[in-house]
């Protein structure tokens, strides 16, 4: 039997999108998809790998539209710019596109925030749907109406608010993705199940061989856990006031070191991952049971990540010092308070994190430095 949940997120007292995952997700979707792009051009915003790969996917819909375009972006963060952004409009424009036109946005993140922004500017807003194909999107990019772009000095600068009319996480297109793409997925989810539903965490710790491997059957529960989790910490705080800053653990550090290798050394949820592992360490010394620490830590193992490279303290604190997510008055840090409970913790000392690098660099999997307990 294949797997088939059927979400909701509630993002206003009138709006709301539904959220479909599993196996057959997108034939679940149809009748809907449907009748939202009936009679209506529609532009489908793509990179050659994923279009090749999928695209054919997508080919029941394409008869009811009135007009069908396949948008091409670069592969990867490369199609988040304001370039991109500008391609597509302009594109859109010379095609025809109306108020009423529809964007599909069939891909990883990258795709998904660019496209999500395009429509969202072009004629002041143009509805979209999220077919999210990689597992990091399923679980996290696609879902929560984020969407933007990078500037040279800074990733994800230019950007808006804009929830897609339905996000369909179709597990079946998972299992061509690079064991390093599943990997990169599998953080964000343990990173939500860490600080938000112990369940799902217990469920990912027993099959976590087999999401590794892409197996569907395995994917679909797991998917399915982690979208429901981001939905309802996205419900209680749309605009990231409060709750929602929790899906930044890990993501303090890990933004710091990606910038530092200049978005090459590692994928995203790579850097998370030893994010986390650094947040760990803060975290003991404000009381975290050390058993709950130990147990992200060999789940984290699990992954076999590729290893840190030679990576400058002081170059990392800089970078978090410019975080756009840092106040005035100095990060934010988000740490685990208890198993399944997570919590802002500001005002950390510079020399304390400078100190707790020092020692994670030289072994990322260890507790705390010991000679500050
Ligand atoms: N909007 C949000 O709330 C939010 C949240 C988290 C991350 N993001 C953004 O998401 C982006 C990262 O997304 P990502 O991790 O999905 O990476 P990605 O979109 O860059 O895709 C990674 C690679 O996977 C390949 N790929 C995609 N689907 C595939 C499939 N089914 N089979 C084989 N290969 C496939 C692509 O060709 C690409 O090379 C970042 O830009 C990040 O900022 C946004
Ligand atoms: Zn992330």
């Amino acid at each position: 039997m294949t797997f088939h949940r059927a979400l909701t997120l509630r993002h206003s007292a009138t709006a709301a999108t539904p959220v479909l995952v599993g196996e057959a997700a997108l034939a679940a979707a149809e009748p809907e998809l449907l009748r939202w792009l009936a009679g209506r051009a529609v532009f489908v915003v793509g990179s050659a790998p994923v279009l090749a790969l999928h695209g054919a996917r997508l080919d029941g819909l394409r008869a009811a539209a009135a007009r069908w375009e396949v948008l091409e972006v670069a592969d990867g963060e490369a199609a988040k710019s304001v370039r991109s952004a500008e391609a597509l409009w302009n594109r859109m424009l010379a095609a025809g596109g109306k108020r009423d036109s529809r964007v599909i946005a069939f891909g990883g993140g990258s795709v998904g925030d660019l496209a999500g922004f395009a429509a969202g500017c072009f004629l002041r807003g143009l509805d979209f749907v999220q077919i999210p194909t990689t597992l990091l999107a399923q679980v996290d990019a696609a879902i929560g109406g984020k969407t933007g772009v990078d500037l040279p000095g800074g990733k994800n600068t230019v950007g808006l608010f804009h929830h897609p009319a339905m996000v369909v996480c179709d597990t079946s297109l998972l299992p061509t993705l690079p064991r390093g793409e599943l990997r990169s997925g599998l953080v964000e989810v343990i990173k939500m199940a860490a600080l938000l539903d112990l369940g799902l965490l217990a469920e990912t710790e027993t099959a976590l061989d087999a999401l590794l491997a892409g197996e569907a059957a395995a994917l679909g529960p797991v998917v399915a856990g982690a979208a429901a989790a981001k939905i309802a910490v996205v419900e209680r705080d749309p605009t990231e006031q409060g709750d929602r800053r929790l899906l930044n653990f890990g993501h303090t550090l890990g933004h710091a070191i990606e910038t530092a290798l200049a978005y090459g050394g590692l994928r995203h949820g790579e850097a998370v991952a030893y994010g986390i592992l650094f947040a760990l360490r803060l975290a003991e010394r404000r009381g975290l049971d050390a058993g709950f620490a130990g147990r992200l830590r060999t789940l984290l193992a699990r992954l076999d990540l590729p290893p840190l490279p030679p990576l400058d303290p002081a170059a990392l604190v800089d970078h978090m010092a410019r975080d756009k997510k840092a106040r005035e008055s100095g990060l934010v840090w988000v740490l685990p308070a208890a198993p399944g409970e997570g919590r802002m913790v500001s005002g950390i000392p510079w020399e304390e994190i400078l100190e707790e690098i020092g020692g994670f660099l030289r072994d990322p999997f260890a507790a705390m430095c010991p000679d500050r307990v």
